[in-house]
């Protein structure tokens, strides 16, 4: 099956980069059109948040990113990772999986992490960009996930009966970006935030998250129109507008 890019942008196709993301932002030198994207097979460096490797074994997981343009200054950026997640949501129900949203960039299934996004910011004489590169767990069985993610990691064929072509699979991200990318440029994330909320992992939960070096422990109360967790510490409720979050019944073990 042909790749489709739903934004008529270039598509980079590698079997093996170090990492897309790297590449992506690279392109941005040169000021790139609006969606192009850069897949590749496997990759010998791939990055996740904070500073972590993504794994990624050839053939198994879906390696993406795609440069999205931000053409005006008022626009919140940090909203952009919210919208992907909610257009991924709806790509995995399409094959019927139930999936939930990690705030602010991971997606679960039955607790366990399926894709991450890295979200990464460049600001240029081109204009103001944002690579979002998307790693998705497509074939892995259990096996091939390194023994400290057995318990944390999965895939979509170990939650799917149907059958997953990856190009159709990337044409579907793409066209799901493509609508989510313009509700983002709409900038009213009011209107999403009931989805969001019932699309989230973490609304209800006690959980701690790690800033600006302490941790911080409460109550996810909600999220507010700018993306910000909304965290009942007790006294007050505070807004959080990044961090690492662990659930209490993980950081209790
Ligand atoms: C995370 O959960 O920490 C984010 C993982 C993001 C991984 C993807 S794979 C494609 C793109 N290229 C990279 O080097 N990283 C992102």
């Amino acid at each position: 099956m042909e790749l489709i890019n739903a934004f008529n942008a270039p598509i980079y196709q590698f079997d093996i980069i170090d990492s897309t993301n790297r590449f992506a932002k690279n392109l941005c030198k040169n000021n790139p059109q609006n969606g192009t994207i850069i897949i590749s097979n496997e990759q010998s460096n791939g990055r996740g948040r904070l500073g972590n490797t993504w794994e990624s074994c050839k053939d198994k997981g879906l390696y993406y990113s795609i440069i999205l343009k931000i053409p005006d200054k008022n626009i919140k950026c940090e909203l952009l990772t919210l919208y992907i997640c909610l257009g991924i949501t709806e790509l995995l129900s399409d094959y019927s999986i139930e999936c939930k949203i990690k705030w602010p960039n991971d997606i679960l299934i039955n607790n366990k992490k399926v894709c991450g996004i890295l979200s990464e910011f460049i600001s240029n004489d081109n204009g103001v960009f944002i690579v979002v590169g998307i790693g998705v767990n497509l074939y892995h069985s259990l096996n091939d996930f390194k023994d400290e993610l057995k318990d944390k990691a999965t895939s979509i064929s170990l939650n799917t009966n149907s059958t997953i072509i990856k190009n159709f699979f990337i044409n579907s991200l793409t066209s799901y970006l493509f609508d989510y990318y313009n509700y983002f440029l709409q900038d009213n994330f009011e209107k999403f935030i009931d989805i969001y909320k019932n699309k989230s992992s973490l609304l209800g939960k006690e959980i701690s998250i790690y800033l600006n070096g302490e941790f911080i422990c409460g109550i996810v109360n909600g999220f507010d129109d700018n993306g910000c967790l909304l965290l009942d510490i007790g006294n007050k409720v505070i807004p959080i507008n990044s961090g690492e979050v662990t659930l209490k019944d993980t950081y209790k073990k």
